[in-house]
């Protein structure tokens, strides 16, 4: 894979995914069939992943979570909102953190024991500030992250937004979220990240990049 920077460098960046749920897998999958290295963790060791890995994610590699994440340049993180304490935090200073997650309340209740923000990704954020967080790839299905990707130029091809407050971040995930195969729409500053959560429009909608950037201009005309 060429035209990627990372660190200066002219390489791909190396991908961890916390969580190797519906999401995480799927995104694995992907990220790897489109060039991507590809590191994995749940909540356990390596080798309790290991045959899931095998058939779910062939070519994924395994480890702790806490060394997923050394290793890699993008930590995505896939696993329930609820279970935010239990991801290796610390590990996460410097590094370009994705959120994937959201506060569903089927699963995560009422996420007690986190301190709730404005949004669910701000709210990461403050738990871990030494990160680059970067909110993306929320409000799509995990089965859709396969189905409905399209090669660039598409008249069909989904959008998919992304915030954050670092730039340099989210130039690297709006790179990962084009490769991926969707139109990678920046949607300005983390805060901006509410209009993807459950229960906003973008939530679950398939829509292409003007409709994306239609509705976060009608939110700033309505401010
Ligand atoms: N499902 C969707 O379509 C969808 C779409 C967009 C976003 N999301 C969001 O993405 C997140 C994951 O959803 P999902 O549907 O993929 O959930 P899931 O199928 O239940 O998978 C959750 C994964 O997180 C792992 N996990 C829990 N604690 C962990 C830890 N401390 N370190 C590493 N991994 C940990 C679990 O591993 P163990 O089994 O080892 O605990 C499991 O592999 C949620 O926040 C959800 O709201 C879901």
């Amino acid at each position: 894979m060429t035209g990627d920077t990372i660190d200066g460098a002219d390489r791909a960046p190396v991908l961890a995914i916390l969580g190797i749920g519906r999401v995480g897998s799927t995104l694995a999958r992907r990220a790897i069939s489109v060039g991507y290295r590809v590191l994995v963790a749940g909540s356990g060791s390596p080798e309790q992943i290991g045959l899931l890995v095998e058939v779910m994610t062939p070519g994924a590699e395994p480890r702790w979570a806490a060394d997923a994440v050394d290793e890699a340049d993008v930590v995505v993180l896939a696993a329930p909102f609820s279970r935010l304490h239990s991801l290796p935090l610390a590990n996460l200073d410097g590094k370009i953190v994705v959120d994937v997650m959201n506060h569903w309340q089927p699963v995560d209740g009422d996420a007690t024991g986190i301190e709730l923000l404005d949004s669910t990704s701000e709210t990461v954020a403050a738990a871990v500030p030494g990160a680059k967080v970067v909110k993306s790839l929320n409000h799509i299905g995990y089965h859709e992250i396969e189905e409905d990707a399209r090669p660039a130029g598409s008249t069909e091809r989904r959008a998919v937004a992304v915030a954050s407050d670092h730039p340099e971040a989210a130039s690297v995930v709006l790179q990962l979220v084009e490769r991926l195969g969707f139109d990678a729409v920046d949607a300005g500053p983390l805060a901006n990240g509410i209009q993807l959560e459950p229960g906003m429009p973008l939530f679950g909608a398939r829509l292409d990049r003007d409709s994306i950037l239609s509705v976060f201009a009608a939110e700033q005309d309505a401010a």
